[in-house]
């Protein structure tokens, strides 16, 4: 018969088994999900080659079968329409707008953040977006009520989020009567927010596509806008979400985090 002394070491046996066990499993678990998100990242990067290809090929079968229409006109020596020269024109230019679009996209998902005050950075932007001449006809609406507080921000990036956000909402109102934007600033604890809103009639879709790379309701959409800033806005380590208000407003919500000052941080006031 076993005394106490030997059961306690069987069980510190057993125990000290156990532990070797489950961190072993534990390692093994870790390392599937390191598998299953570079797998992920795989089939992410599979999925947006596939939508690219497919974008770029069908202006490519355009421009392939009307400029062997013009070639065999022009041997005949028929009359070449000016219209299909501009069919060309257009598809070239089309691709042209996809390749540079991602070429942005690849060259902007690591923003250069610079520390400046919140109200600095929503004049700067109101003032860059107002000078935009395509949105003359647009009344663009800038109100904030942020006093104070700092945030990290890359201005040329954020700069292509306000203006993919304005250039959306003016696209969903084509055709409307009132044509306003209201971009509207807060704070909070610690984030700001930044609400783009407009009258126009909603998603044409669910909500939940228009993140989606290569996802467009527009004919001449490339469908990478909305991926654009959130990628941007990622960076920023803040937040983006679309929604819909009332069925009347729809909404795009920036969220970027609040930067505490020196001041803050040493409780004294040097500004
Ligand atoms: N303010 C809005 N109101 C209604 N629908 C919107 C709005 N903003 C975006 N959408 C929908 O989301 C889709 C994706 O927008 P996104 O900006 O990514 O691409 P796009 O505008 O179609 O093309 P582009 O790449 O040229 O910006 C749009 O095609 C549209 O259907
Ligand atoms: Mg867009």
């Amino acid at each position: 018969m076993k005394n106490s002394g030997d059961e306690i070491e069987t069980v510190a046996h057993s125990f000290n088994h156990m532990v070797r066990e489950l961190t072993l499993a534990q390692n093994r678990l870790i390392e599937v999900q390191k598998e299953l998100a570079t797998k992920e990242k795989m089939a992410a990067l599979g999925r947006f080659s596939a939508g690219i290809a497919h974008e770029i090929n069908n202006p490519l079968g355009t421009i392939l079968v009307t400029a062997g229409m013009l070639k065999e006109a022009s041997s005949k020596d028929t009359r070449i329409l000016p219209e299909e020269f501009d069919e060309i024109i257009e598809e070239v230019k089309r691709c042209r707008d996809i390749i540079s679009t991602l070429r942005t996209y690849t060259s902007r998902t690591q923003p250069s953040l610079t520390r400046m005050r919140f109200s600095d950075f929503f004049d700067r932007m109101a003032q860059q977006m107002r000078s935009v001449v395509e949105f003359n006809d647009w009344e663009l609406a800038f109100t904030s009520a942020v006093a104070d507080g700092d945030l990290l921000v890359d201005l040329k990036a954020m700069h292509q989020v306000f203006h993919n956000l304005i250039r959306n909402a003016c696209d969903a109102m084509t055709g409307c009567a009132v044509r306003r934007i209201d971009i509207i600033a807060g704070k909070e604890t610690d984030h700001f927010s930044i609400r783009f809103q407009d009258t126009g009639p909603g998603f044409q879709c669910l909500p939940e596509h228009i993140f989606e790379p290569l996802f467009t309701t527009k004919a001449q959409g490339t469908g990478l806008g909305l991926v654009i800033c959130q990628a941007i806005i990622d960076g920023h380590h803040g937040r983006i979400e679309a929604g819909r208000i009332d069925n009347r407003i729809t909404e795009f919500c920036i969220r970027l985090p609040l930067t505490r000052s020196d001041s803050e941080n040493s409780g004294e006031d040097h500004r």
